[in-house]
């Protein structure tokens, strides 16, 4: 691609991504399959104006998610299943929250945001942070958390692989902080049999049972899900591990919860932070664009493996080493309670 062909594509990602959503939000994937089909029997099916929905197939085509054929019939690629609501590997909740009305709102106060040195655009959209707007928006609440297992979906094999080669031999009990559902320690749990897991959350995010991992994944016997609170306390474990959790946070609340962990482990306890690392100035990386929705969505941001491994030293934990799956897209830091 050539310069003006880059930065066009950069203009206009938002289109890209708004019709993208709107196509999800719509049910045009669950309704469109691999055989063709009419646009004016989709726009029936579920409900859409004929002479529209034609044009919403199109552009969906355009961008690959569709195949349009002659006759305003239209089928299913493989990139349009993955916004399938039944696709095992479904990035339709990330579309919908990502893409939905509140995180395009506050994307709107990042120039003000870096004018003035204030990070709140959450607060500044809606009167509260992220968390407690959808303590009192359960309609947000639901889409966030179907994101974080859609996110999972991706991430737990990422998290898997990156721990392919470590001896869990010595932790029989691991803590996942702020697990959401528990997606991905219920993978841990069915891939290493001898270890128990707790899963510590909010209590609202946890309260309907029917949308918890550990049980959907046969390991329900050694999971148990804990409502609570890790700016208060944690409870105790052989390791810790979180995920896409400091990242939410600035480096005094790091310090809290990390300080809460390291209260709650037993000498020669661990902790694991997965999140987007930041690597050299030289390398681009998602992280660095992630840092920017993190920058609107709350009080966090992504770091280098130097910045949490300060974290952890002012938190009393020792640094160990940083694991990566083949990717690099994530990294997971190991941190121990005595010295290595
Ligand atoms: C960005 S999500 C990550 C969820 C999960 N770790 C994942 O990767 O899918 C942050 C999670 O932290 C949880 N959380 C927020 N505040 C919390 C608190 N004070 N104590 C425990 N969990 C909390 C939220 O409910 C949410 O599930």
């Amino acid at each position: 691609m050539s310069s003006y062909e880059k930065t066009l594509d950069v203009i206009f990602g938002r289109w890209k991504s708004q019709t993208l959503y709107a196509g999800v939000r719509l049910g045009i994937f669950d309704s469109v399959s691999s055989d063709s089909k009419e646009a004016a029997l989709v726009a029936k099916e579920i409900g859409l104006d004929d002479a529209l929905a034609y044009r919403l197939l199109r552009a969906l085509a355009s961008l690959g998610f569709l195949k349009e054929e002659s006759g305003s019939r239209f089928s299913i690629t493989t990139q349009g299943d993955l916004m399938r609501k039944d696709h095992p590997h479904t990035l339709r909740g990330i579309i919908l929250l990502e893409e939905g009305p509140e995180h395009y709102q506050i994307w709107k106060h990042l120039p003000k945001m870096i004018t003035d040195g204030r990070q709140n655009a959450f607060v500044r959209e809606y009167g509260h942070g992220a968390f407690e707007y959808a303590e009192r928006n359960p309609e947000y609440a639901e889409v966030f958390n179907q994101a974080m297992s859609s996110y999972s979906r991706i991430y737990t094999q990422w998290v898997l692989e990156a721990f392919d080669k470590y001896d869990f031999s010595n932790i029989q009990h691991l803590c996942d902080i702020g697990g959401g559902h528990g997606h991905m320690l219920s993978h841990i749990l069915s891939k290493y049999p001898h270890m128990k897991g707790s899963v510590l959350e909010l209590g609202s995010v946890i309260r309907n049972k029917e949308l918890l991992w550990a049980s959907k994944m046969g390991v329900g016997d050694r999971c148990q899900y804990i409502d609570g609170d890790m700016f208060r306390e944690v409870p105790s474990a052989d390791a810790h591990i979180m995920k896409l959790i400091l990242h939410d946070w600035n480096d005094d609340e790091c310090i809290k919860i990390l300080s809460n962990i390291y209260n709650g482990s037993s000498d020669g306890g661990r902790v694991f932070i997965v999140e987007h690392l930041v690597p050299d100035p030289k390398t681009p990386h998602f992280s660095k664009l992630f840092d920017m929705h993190m920058l609107c969505w709350g009080s966090g941001r992504e770091r280098t493996v130097e910045e949490y491994s300060g974290l952890l030293q002012k938190s009393g934990w020792n640094y160990v080493q940083t694991l990566y799956p083949g990717n690099g897209l994530i990294g997971i830091i190991e941190g121990a309670k005595s010295k290595p």
